[in-house]
């Protein structure tokens, strides 16, 4: 990909699943990669990966949705492993279940955790590369564009992080400042997200509410038949799919590319 070596990325989410991928696949471009999240294990596990295949990596613990934190870790970064011209906000979980049942909490640990988290994180990015310029890419969902019943605060933290992600590279360009910002919808990925929301929504919602999500058998895990109709290409998508399309984002290959909302759900929203 063009122009990518030698660069610095921040991927937050990176212990697991599309943030996992977004950084081996950014190092295998020649990327240098700060890898953050809140399970250190895996964080580590992302690490030597890379630097099994010659990348170079590290990685920070960081709660996203601690603004102090942010402040470290940028501080981290520059001083490690340079500037960071890459910024990928990924971090993210979705907490599902009915609206009549749902407690302000939850509410609001889903709007910080996915939403709050965004803006914490692009406004770091933005300050620390407002001379040098860069690319910041912030996951979203198809959930961000349509509705789906038993995960409306999920699907209002994405759209949030879809029209934040366009009025942020409206601002960028507006003051001058060399910086992108586009958000990534992706559509059913095999991640260990699904296992994680569905056992929790298994508890509070009734089966019925659950079998009603996109890609959930009432469950603990992806159902093969249900992803066969949703996803016209009848197959979940595979984590490195997403990836693909973040290094894409991250190099100059899309210089041209601002406030744009990329969807990779193998056709799920194309009818
Ligand atoms: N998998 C899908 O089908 C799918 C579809 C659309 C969007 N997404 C989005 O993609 C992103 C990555 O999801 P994934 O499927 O790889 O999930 P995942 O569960 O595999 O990975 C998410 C990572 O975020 C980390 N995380 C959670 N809370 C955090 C916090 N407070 N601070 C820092 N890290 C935290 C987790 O520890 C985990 O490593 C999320 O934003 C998700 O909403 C996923």
């Amino acid at each position: 990909m063009k122009n990518l070596k030698g660069r610095t990325a921040i991927v937050t989410g990176g212990a697991s699943g599309i943030g996992r991928a977004c950084c081996v696949c950014l190092a295998r471009e020649g990327v240098a990669v700060l890898v953050t999240d809140i399970d250190d294990a895996g964080s580590a596990e992302t690490v030597a990966i890379i630097k099994k295949s010659g990348g170079k990596a590290i990685s920070a613990h960081h709660d996203v949705t601690d603004e102090t934190r942010w402040d470290e870790i940028m501080t981290l970064c520059e001083s490690e492993l340079g500037v960071p011209s890459v910024m990928v906000n990924n971090a993210g979980v979705a907490i599902g279940g009915a609206i009549m049942d749902f407690s302000l909490a939850d509410w609001q640990k889903q709007m910080a955790i996915n939403m709050d988290s965004v803006f914490l994180g692009t406004r770091a990015a933005m300050r620390a590369m407002k001379l040098k310029g860069g690319s910041i890419i912030n996951l979203s969902s198809i959930a961000g564009l349509r509705g789906a019943s038993g995960v409306s605060a999920y699907c209002a933290s994405k759209g949030g992080v879809r029209l934040f992600s366009k009025a942020a590279a409206v601002e960028c360009g507006q003051l001058g400042l060399p910086i992108r910002v586009n958000s990534v919808h992706p559509g059913i990925i095999d991640t260990p997200i699904w296992q994680k929301s569905i056992a929790r929504m298994t508890e509070t919602m009734s089966a019925d509410q659950v079998a009603g999500l996109s890609g959930s058998s009432g469950g603990n895990s992806l159902n093969a038949d249900v992803i066969a109709q949703a996803a016209p290409m009848g197959r979940p998508g595979r984590p490195e799919e997403v990836a693909d399309l973040v290094v894409f984002l991250a190099s100059d290959a899309s210089s041209y590319i601002s406030g744009q909302e990329l969807v990779v759900d193998g056709a799920m929203t194309a009818r």
